[in-house]
């Protein structure tokens, strides 16, 4: 049996992702067969597509990129009891999502709550996964502290805006635009800055009655890393989760030790089958309440067509989305 893919043949700009034929994957014992009806691009898509952020493990023999989907139970693995072919799940892969099916272990299932349609769903997993471990998992947010979220107009920065206002915490974000900093906003940040306009370390100080933020999540990295230490509380938590604006950075080891602040750095996409299952697991009792009820809900800025997959990343590369870029497999 064959599907339809987009397949990475050869390294380069968004003109080497081409739809191919591919065999359709075969679930192993614990796994579920998924046929997917739309996908989302992550940042990482276009590091992959450059040859610069493989895959895990061995390279497959047709690399298809693409780090979560939605869509709707084919047929499960002669282990899997807890989940039906119909029902309509959401998760993160290691890749191959850009695809008509995938196959992927039950337990990295979550089921798609009514409110949402299969679209939005796609837009969910990887930023919402990804936010709530840094949030919560790396950096213990605790209930009325300040967070700073970088890049608060990305797919993760929309997440991880929403997901600390729910759990309480003020807000600020840094962003590349004055309307992206409107849409942040509206989003839940309290105070949105405009990255190479605004001092936004006094903004922060000042906002926080001189404290500062309690955790910083840094997706830009490099450039900014000095002066997360000094827009963070004492007791502060850093986590880095991006080097979009660099991977080097120079630490101000004084600030550090006065502050008693911790820098954590953490990935997704490398970490083993069982920690995505429990990090998975987490967010469904945690979290996945609050999508339903709309208190979190996925900013979906366009949708591409699959086979539009290297206008999708041409989009994304410029900086133009606020939110997730969908691709639609199945309309
Ligand atoms: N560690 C993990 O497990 C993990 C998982 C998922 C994502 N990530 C990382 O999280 C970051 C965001 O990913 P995403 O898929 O959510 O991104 P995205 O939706 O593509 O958004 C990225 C945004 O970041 C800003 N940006 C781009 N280049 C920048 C630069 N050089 N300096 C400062 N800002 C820049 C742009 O917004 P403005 O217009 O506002 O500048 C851009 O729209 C990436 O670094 C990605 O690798 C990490």
């Amino acid at each position: 049996m064959a599907m339809r893919a987009v397949v990475i043949e050869s390294y380069g700009g968004p003109e080497v992702l081409q739809v191919a034929e591919v065999p359709l994957p075969e679930p192993a014992p614990d796994e579920v067969l998924v046929r997917v009806h739309a996908t989302a691009v992550n940042r990482a898509d276009l590091l992959q597509r450059r040859g610069r952020y493989p895959a895990p493990g061995p390279r497959p023999a047709f690399e298809i990129p693409g780090l979560e989907f939605a869509g709707v139970v084919e047929r499960v693995g002669a282990r899997v009891a807890d989940v039906r072919p119909g029902e309509r799940v959401m998760g993160i892969l290691p890749g191959g999502g850009y695809a008509e099916y995938v196959a992927t272990p039950a337990g990295m299932l979550l089921p798609v709550p009514e409110a949402l349609s299969l679209e939005e769903a796609a837009a969910v997993p990887e930023v919402f996964l990804t936010a709530y471990d840094a949030l919560f998992r790396q950096a213990g947010l605790r209930i009325g502290e300040a967070v700073l979220v970088h890049a608060g107009g990305s797919g993760v920065g929309t997440a991880a805006t929403q997901l600390a206002r729910a759990a309480g915490a003020d807000v600020f974000t840094t962003v590349g635009s004055p309307e992206k900093a409107l849409r942040s906003q509206a989003l839940g940040a309290q105070l949105a800055l405009v990255r190479e306009r605004d001092d936004w370390v006094a903004a922060v100080r000042e906002a926080t009655g001189g404290r500062g933020a309690d955790v910083v999540l840094e997706l830009v990295g490099g450039a900014h890393l000095a002066r997360d230490l000094e827009a963070l509380a004492v007791g502060g938590r850093v986590v880095v989760i991006g080097t979009m604006g660099g991977a080097e950075a120079t630490l101000p080891l004084s600030a550090l030790m006065a502050r008693r602040a911790r820098v954590v750095g953490t990935v997704l996409r490398a970490r083993s089958r069982e920690e995505k299952v429990a990090l998975t697991q987490e967010f469904r009792r945690t979290a996945l309440a609050l999508l339903a009820r709309g208190v979190l809900r996925p900013v979906v800025d366009r949708t591409f067509p699959l086979a539009q997959a290297g206008e999708a990343h041409r989009y994304m590369e410029a900086n133009r989305n606020f939110g997730k870029v969908v691709l639609t497999v199945r309309p």
